[in-house]
């Protein structure tokens, strides 16, 4: 294997990529980086300071006085842990939003690049085959199911004590699906050279095991 690779992971919302990207970190002791919370703590912060979509100059002004990294499988925000705050359905609403807007990406993918190029990492996101680090050594795209992946969501969602409905959790992954395929600015597609695989009833290690044989 060589000294530095990278592994990217892509799909829709759901699709268990966070937590079989964390578990392969781990048995390759390499950095993981979701740059899915990177979208959802930009999200997070238009929330915060009231920022709308179409507030260009207010956006550009937070971004540039925005300092987002990874410690420890944290994401810190400005100095301080989010990790909880940005996993609301409200805030997947507004990183939904924010991520489609270029002033966004263009930062964020910027930050993705630099840390891809300093060390092994396996990152996990929706553009990372075709667009952050589209010469990654291992490409994979996962999916399933909207019905399975809303099933997931919901379950994570009633663990944290969020009151909503499995049919609600469906309609916004639905949503989300259509806005992240259909955005103009790097939309979730599948690289032509990564390894497609269907998680549909499979468990977490499964799919795990089935990355893992592939790189190693
Ligand atoms: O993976 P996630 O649900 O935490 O991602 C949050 C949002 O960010 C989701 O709507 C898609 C978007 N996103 C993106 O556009 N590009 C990425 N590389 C990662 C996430």
């Amino acid at each position: 294997m060589k000294e530095i690779f990278r592994i990217a992971i892509d799909g829709p919302s759901g699709a268990g990529k966070s937590t079989i990207a964390r578990r392969i970190a781990a048995e390759l002791d390499i950095d993981y980086i979701d740059t899915g919370a990177m979208y959802r703590a930009v999200g997070y912060k238009m929330k915060l300071q009231c920022i709308v979509a179409d507030q260009k100059q207010r956006l550009q002004s937070m971004l540039e006085n925005t300092d987002i990294d990874f410690v420890n499988g944290d994401i810190i925000l400005d100095g301080e842990v989010v990790n909880d705050k940005i996993r609301t359905s409200e805030i997947s609403r507004m990183a939904s939003v924010c991520s489609a807007l270029p002033e966004v990406r263009e930062k964020l993918v910027d930050i993705q690049r630099k840390m891809g190029t300093r060390k092994s990492v396996i990152m996990d996101g929706r553009d990372i085959g075709t667009n952050v680090l589209r010469d990654a050594e291992y490409k994979f795209f996962l999916t399933a199911s909207a019905e399975e992946r809303a099933g997931r969501r919901y379950r994570e969602l009633l663990d944290k004590g969020e009151s909503i409905t499995r049919e609600e959790v469906l309609r916004d992954i639905i949503q989300r699906d259509h806005n992240d395929m259909t955005r103009e600015l790097n939309p979730l597609t599948k690289a032509e050279d990564a390894v497609e695989i269907d998680t549909t009833g499979l468990t977490i290690q499964q799919v795990t095991d089935r990355i893992l044989s592939y790189i190693e």
